[in-house]
């Protein structure tokens, strides 16, 4: 509950709900994460550039979700709203209940560490660490120091197994392919076991059969986890292997 600002009288009633109660009555337990009216502007020195003005969407725990729409959409920028890593000017965001923008930005980060996975289209790899420590790395960014490593090292290891590149860890991302760079980032990305996985053209950058790998690899291990997937896309198949489509246009969700 959210304690009474200073100066004013708590009232009954709905003005002690918290702000995730207050924006959506009584809660779906099925539902893991929900966007509401989410705007978001650039500002451009003198010029504005509004990217998205009512976004809206839930995502159920285990749905696939996804996101289409034309270049410049705004669906990157969504994305980064949905894990926490861009504030919207209004609108908020829940995960799992838990209102992120009205958290404290050390609480968002642990949420985002904790409970949200992401891929992005460049793969966004350390070159300056192997491949295993790469993987390492999401679990070194919430484990206090002195947990197991050894544990973790395990860990990494059976979710390069699942990806194909138990061999690999050795290696610097720099002399893996891109699709194999991609399979290393899937699996990094699923490292602290997320609730929701977020993609960003996860296979913009490969060519068609080893996209088809790295999805295969992304919609079966969240499944196989059973969990939620939000991909943003230009390709249709990955579009048609999902639950769910939603095209971003005019800067809102519409279903397809
Ligand atoms: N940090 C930023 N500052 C100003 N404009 C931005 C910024 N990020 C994105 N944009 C602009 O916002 C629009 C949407 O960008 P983006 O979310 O990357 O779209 P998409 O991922 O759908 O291609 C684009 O016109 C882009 O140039
Ligand atoms: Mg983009």
């Amino acid at each position: 509950m959210r304690v009474a600002q200073k100066g004013v009288k708590p009232v009954a009633g709905r003005e002690l709900m918290t702000a995730s109660a207050r924006s959506g009555a009584t809660r779906d337990p099925s539902e893991l994460l929900r966007a509401a009216n989410v705007h978001k502007t650039y500002q451009m020195g003198r010029h504005e550039l509004c990217v998205l003005s009512g976004a809206a969407l839930r995502v159920r725990r285990g749905e696939s979700v996804a996101i289409v729409g034309a270049s410049g959409a705004g669906k990157s920028t969504l994305l980064h709203i949905l894990g926490g890593l861009d504030r919207p000017q209004t609108g908020g965001v829940w995960l799992d209940g838990e209102d992120l923008y009205a958290a404290p930005a050390a609480r968002r980060t642990l949420l985002r560490a904790t409970k949200v996975g992401f891929v992005f289209q460049s793969y966004h790899l350390l070159p300056e660490m192997d491949v295993l420590e790469n993987v390492m790395l999401p679990a070194m960014a919430v484990t206090r120091s002195g947990a197991p490593r050894r544990n973790m090292r395990r860990r990494a290891m059976g979710l390069l197994d699942a990806v194909g590149l138990a061999a690999r860890a050795a290696h610097t991302p720099m002399e893996l392919s891109g699709g194999e760079q991609q399979r290393v980032a899937v699996a990094r990305a699923l490292m602290n076991d997320p609730d929701i996985i977020l993609a960003d053209e996860p296979t913009g950058n490969l060519d068609d059969d080893t996209g088809r790998q790295v999805l295969d690899h992304l919609f079966g291990l969240s499944r196989h986890r059973g969990r939620s997937l939000v991909v943003v896309t230009h390709n249709e198949q990955i579009a048609s292997a999902s639950d769910r489509v939603l095209n971003l246009r005019d800067g809102a969700l519409h279903e397809i």
